[in-house]
């Protein structure tokens, strides 16, 4: 059983829902968000039940509003340095082996929109409101927002946004590239479980080696990415997941892959 105060994590078969539990504070993220975060996504790392993580806000309103403003009292360059250092949540995700999906339920602001764009996939309410707001608090993203969503949208589009601090609503953000799906926010969570089961449904070694790579489009230059590509690509020939894939395709059956 875990302690955390802040989080909550629920395991439905091969699926872990981790969903941050401030509603009252519209799940901003405040140092204990981000240390329970971190640790629950290491356990889930070392799970080889969980394939695939889902990640979102508690209550109706709010996926996450931003980094918790009360904790920027007091906060010193060398401390706010230190949140978004090695093992921030941002980093942990962006280096986590499974595939993550960010359910979009409502605000999706600053850290929040920042944690939104580390997960791999985004699926949004159409109520979700996106932005980058920390222009208006005389600072900028400081976890990766001016990077990934440049990245993510393009520089036109994310510079305005980031000038602005603009909210955009779910279908500009999905026009936009930001998020991969819209739904209704009552079919937001069977939508999203939906898309992560048959996800969860790949060999998890494949789906590792296929996050690496795409990841890699955007962080070498072509030549790197092919040769790096070709070498995660040869990495799934040792495995017995590709013998199932391919004897399933031949004799007509679904594929059942154990991570071998
Ligand atoms: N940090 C800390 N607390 C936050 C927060 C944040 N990022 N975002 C919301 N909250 C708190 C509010 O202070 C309020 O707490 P209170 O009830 O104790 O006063 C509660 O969550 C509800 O928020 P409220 O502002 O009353 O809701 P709203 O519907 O009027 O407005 C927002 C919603 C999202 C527009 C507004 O809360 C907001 O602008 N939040 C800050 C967003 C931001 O700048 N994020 C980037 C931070 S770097």
């Amino acid at each position: 059983m875990s302690n955390y105060k802040t989080i909550a994590v629920e395991k439905r078969e091969q699926i872990a829902v981790l969903t941050i539990t401030r509603p009252d504070k519209l799940n901003a993220l405040n140092k204990q968000v981000h240390a329970e975060a971190v640790s629950a996504l290491e356990d889930l790392r070392k799970d080889k039940t969980i394939r695939v993580v889902v990640i979102t806000g508690a209550g109706e309103k709010s996926f996450v509003a931003g980094a918790d403003i009360s904790e920027f009292g007091g906060q010193t360059p060398v401390s706010q340095r230190d949140v978004f250092q090695s093992a921030s949540l941002f980093n942990v995700l962006d280096t986590f082996p499974k595939p993550v999906i960010a359910m979009i339920n409502g605000f999706c602001l600053g850290g929040g929109n920042e944690l939104a764009m580390a997960c791999d996939l985004r699926c949004a309410s159409e109520k979700a409101r996106f932005g980058q707001p920390e222009i208006n608090l005389g600072i900028i993203p400081g976890g990766g927002g001016t990077q990934r969503m440049t990245k993510l949208i393009g520089e036109t589009k994310a510079m305005e946004l980031i000038l602005t601090g603009d909210m955009i609503d779910a279908p500009t953000a999905l026009r936009l590239g930001l998020v991969n799906h819209v739904f209704a926010p009552e079919e937001l969570e069977a939508k999203t479980m939906e898309l992560a089961v048959r996800i969860a449904e790949k060999s998890p070694i494949a789906l590792q080696m296929a996050k690496e790579a795409v990841k890699l489009a955007s962080r070498s230059n072509l030549d790197e990415g092919l040769r790096r590509e070709v070498d995660l690509f040869a990495i799934c020939f040792s495995t017995a997941d590709k013998e199932e894939g391919v004897a399933a395709f031949l004799e007509k059956r679904k594929p059942v892959f154990k991570g071998i």
